[in-house]
């Protein structure tokens, strides 16, 4: 499986962005994260293009940063014209840090501290994606003592449970985010907003789960959201002009995942948003989404060195596993741990060899941090490196210091060059924010 730009040079080595991996492992060390710029950027336009060419009405594709954001990714974000989704403070500071306009900001989180809302507020965020009532008369209160009327979107629960990992999941009833319809309470909620003078209601917004690897649970959801629409309509006359219908769709892990392409996806969304309008007599209201996964993930891939190798008979078939060990693991990526998820994987100093053993990838921490099981990769041994394909979502943004790992470097790779856009950390990083009260002193 090669993906963007990647291809295997006339050394047998992987390259992305027209540069030898091998050679980026030694010029930036390992492990690395490997951004393919030209695949993110062609992802952003598609996306936006394939929505464009068939909505009726306006459509803004925003990127969901908590899959990857760096102040670079923020920069490219707003280069190729998308709106930005921050879901904390920090991730906000980060797109503000980096020129991003705060009014193409929307923000997220089922628990925004005044201090946050603060932020938000004196940034001037474009929209604030309202979860509950307690945030909505916080958020009221923090504009009326600054003067300013906040446009938000409320983030309401369509009860659709989609099918995917149950820890990704949050359109069905039962979540921590959002207000139901079901039960009223988002109506209510509507009522207040509207009522609200500090808080101008635009529009709704649900995301339903993530990995989606086909449209089905927008299919669900979309009906839903729009039959809130027409009765909030009809309870209260005013007619929102903005549906988000969140992010979700999903990427391809392995060669046999096979999400629909964006143009598909947006055929599909579209002819059951058009459809379900024409039913309850309403004009297309503005299309916001917000895909992160689908716009970063298989443009990240992972660069490891390859150390340990150790063979182990078992009782049962296969009759023996072969480990190799590499010199990151859940630290850079707890997607498996949290997960189960799978990837994939090549030898990117061996890339043409034949892929006759299968291994098990494991990492370096104390604990069982098993990055890929019973994978076919070929013969490996210490000091090769190893590519792991598909982590350029919620690995960096996810990354921790466990074991006191140093967080990795993030390269941006396009026409032969590599830039560094977070730098490794040091091990002085690890110990900035420790502090020794004097009893300890030596
Ligand atoms: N919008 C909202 C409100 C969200 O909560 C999310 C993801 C997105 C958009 C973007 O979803 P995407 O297009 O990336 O599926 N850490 C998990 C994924 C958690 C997703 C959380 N919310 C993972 O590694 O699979």
């Amino acid at each position: 499986m090669l993906l963007g730009t990647q291809c295997v040079n006339d050394r047998g080595h992987l390259e992305i962005g027209g540069c030898d991996t091998v050679e980026l492992a030694q010029t930036f060390g390992t492990p690395l994260y490997v951004i393919d710029e030209a695949f993110v950027r062609d992802n952003c336009r598609r996306y936006k293009a394939a929505f464009a060419a068939k909505y009726p009405g306006e459509s803004e594709v925003t990127y969901a940063g908590k899959a990857f954001l760096v102040q670079a990714m923020a920069r490219l974000v707003e280069e190729e014209g998308l709106s930005l989704d921050v879901a904390s403070g920090g991730e906000l500071y980060t797109a503000l840090s980096a020129d991003f306009p705060a009014t193409r900001i929307k923000f997220h989180g089922n628990f925004k501290s005044d201090d946050e809302i603060i932020m938000g507020l004196d940034a001037g965020v474009g929209r604030f994606v309202v979860d509950n009532f307690h945030e909505l008369r916080r958020l009221n209160a923090l504009a009326a003592e600054r003067d300013r009327v906040q446009p938000i979107l409320l983030r309401v629960t369509p009860g659709i449970d989609p099918h995917t990992h149950r820890r990704i999941r949050t359109g069905q009833e039962d979540t921590k985010f959002g207000i139901n319809i079901s039960e009223g309470a988002a109506m209510e909620a509507v009522k207040e907003a509207l009522a609200l003078p500090n808080i101008e209601l635009l529009g709704i917004h649900c995301h339903i789960g993530s990995q989606l690897l086909d449209a089905k649970s927008h299919l669900d959801a979309i009906p839903v959201m729009v039959e809130f629409l027409a009765e909030i309509r009809k309870e209260t006359g005013t007619t929102l002009s903005e549906l988000n219908i969140g992010g979700g769709l999903g990427v391809r892990y392995l060669p046999s995942h096979k999400p629909p392409t964006y143009e598909e996806f947006a055929e599909s969304v579209v002819a059951c948003l058009t459809r379900e309008l024409k039913r309850h007599d309403l004009t297309p209201p503005r299309l916001l989404q917000e895909p992160g996964r689908a716009l970063i993930a298989e443009a990240g891939t992972t660069l490891y060195t390859v150390g340990p190798t150790k063979r182990v008979s078992l009782a049962e078939a296969p009759g023996e596993r072969y480990y190799i060990a590499v010199d990151g693991g859940m630290s850079d990526n707890p997607r498996p741990q949290l997960y189960d998820s799978v990837y994939s994987a090549m030898i990117a100093n061996k890339a043409g060899q034949a892929k006759d053993r299968v291994v098990t990838v494991a990492g370096k921490h104390c604990e069982t941090d098993l990055l890929i099981q019973d994978i076919a990769l070929g013969e490996s041994e210490e000091g090769d490196i190893l590519a792991v394909q598909s982590t350029g979502a919620y690995n960096h943004s996810m990354a921790s210091n466990y074991n006191r790992f140093t967080r990795s470097a993030v390269v941006f790779v396009r026409n032969g060059e590599a830039d560094l856009v977070y730098a490794r950390e040091t091990l002085e990083d690890l110990i900035r924010q420790d502090r020794l009260p004097t009893r300890f002193a030596k």
